[in-house]
């Protein structure tokens, strides 16, 4: 069945069909409205709702597991890509996806120490104090670690805690602990706490995703080839590495928009990611592999929430999280890199074989 032949009522009958969609869940999803005083149980001020376009990306098999995968975005053509490129893969077995969890960190600048060693031991010391006070602020995500920096000019001491947020993106509870503990971290460290907050780049939840495609279905090895050197020119110039990973978020924010996730949140810990060397870099890679076919690797920090926020007050969002079909927030970090790696590959194929991109 080709979904983007069917009109949008056969779509809406099929999701209800695939996915166990009530009959207010496909109207909810039809309409898209939202009333003003939910609005403004989300932000302040409220005057009107903007409405952006929701499609569904087809031809999805990740880890062996397929998915209806729903998009919001307002730009043409990102989700014919995304469908067309994940049924590049599909010979191959589709996207192999895995992930390092879901730990993130909250970042506590204490100033005006005057002894940093002392100051430093003293935390170590109360470690454990200072988590146990962390976790009385939820009884599943839990603080499992800390870590202390000094910082030089000016200086400053970083207490770091380390949090595993599990199914939640994770900035609301991280924030919560940071706060908590920052009065024990001034008694200890005889300091002054100035900034408390979770920080976005996301090292330790990453995200990797790769796929293989045969090179007869691209348009042969020549093709290949110069996906590759579109790919060798962004790993050299950040002015090319901007635009690469712009194509890669394309996929990923329409997906993590149309669950009602912070995409500023993740594109931010990307673009610091991809300039974690000092340089600006492209999130993905290209390989010719020995069978002269494309072989696609993306790895990026992915902060993203199944549970709290808007995800759980939006209705649209728990219904397009209901299409996708993942409960862990892994899992659907695992997705929204997968679609990023999709919509690159596509744009790269598109960039090299059209004069003018179909993606712009
Ligand atoms: C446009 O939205 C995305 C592209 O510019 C990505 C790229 O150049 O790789 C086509």
């Amino acid at each position: 069945m080709d979904f983007s032949k069917l009109n949008q009522n056969e779509r809406l009958r099929y999701l209800k069909a695939e996915t166990k969609l009530t009959k207010e869940e496909a109207e909810i999803l039809r309409t898209g409205k939202m009333e003003l005083k939910d609005a403004e149980m989300i932000i302040e001020n409220v005057i009107g709702t903007i409405p952006i376009p929701i499609g569904i990306a087809t031809n999805f098999a990740i880890n062996g597991k397929k998915f209806l995968i729903s998009m919001a975005t307002e730009q043409r053509s990102i989700i014919n890509a995304a469908s067309k490129a994940a049924a590049w893969t599909l010979p191959t077995g589709g996207f192999k996806a895995c992930n390092t969890g879901s730990i993130m960190l909250g970042q506590i600048q204490v100033l005006r120490i005057r002894n940093y060693e002392r100051a430093k031991h003293q935390i170590f010391a109360n470690k454990q104090k200072i988590l146990s006070l962390a976790n009385t602020q939820s009884s599943t995500r839990k603080a499992v670690d800390l870590r202390v920096r000094k910082l030089k000019s000016p200086p400053m001491l970083l207490v770091e805690l380390v949090v595993d947020v599990k199914d939640s993106m994770g900035a609301n509870i991280v924030d919560s602990m940071c706060e908590v503990v920052s009065p024990l971290i001034e008694s200890l460290t005889h300091g002054k706490v100035n900034l408390r907050i979770v920080s976005n780049l996301a090292t330790e939840r990453l995200v990797r995703v790769e796929a293989s495609i045969k090179k007869n279905l691209v348009g042969g090895e020549n093709i290949v080839d110069r996906i590759v050197s579109a790919c060798a020119f962004a790993e050299k110039d950040p002015f090319r590495a901007a635009t690469h990973n712009k194509g890669i978020l394309n996929g990923v924010s329409s997906v993590l928009l149309a669950v009602g996730n912070d995409t500023r949140a993740v594109e931010a810990g990307a673009h610091a990611f991809a300039a974690l060397s000092g340089r600006y870099t492209p999130l993905s890679f290209c390989i010719k592999n020995p069978e002269g076919d494309l072989e696609g690797v993306l790895e990026m920090p992915m902060a993203v929430g199944t549970v709290g926020g808007s995800v759980s007050s939006n209705p649209t969002a728990r219904i397009c999280l209901k299409i996708l079909g993942v409960e862990r927030a892994t899992e659907l970090g695992e997705v929204a890199a997968s679609v990023g790696l999709a919509c690159n590959l596509f744009a790269l194929h598109s960039l090299v074989t059209k004069r003018k991109a179909v993606i712009s």
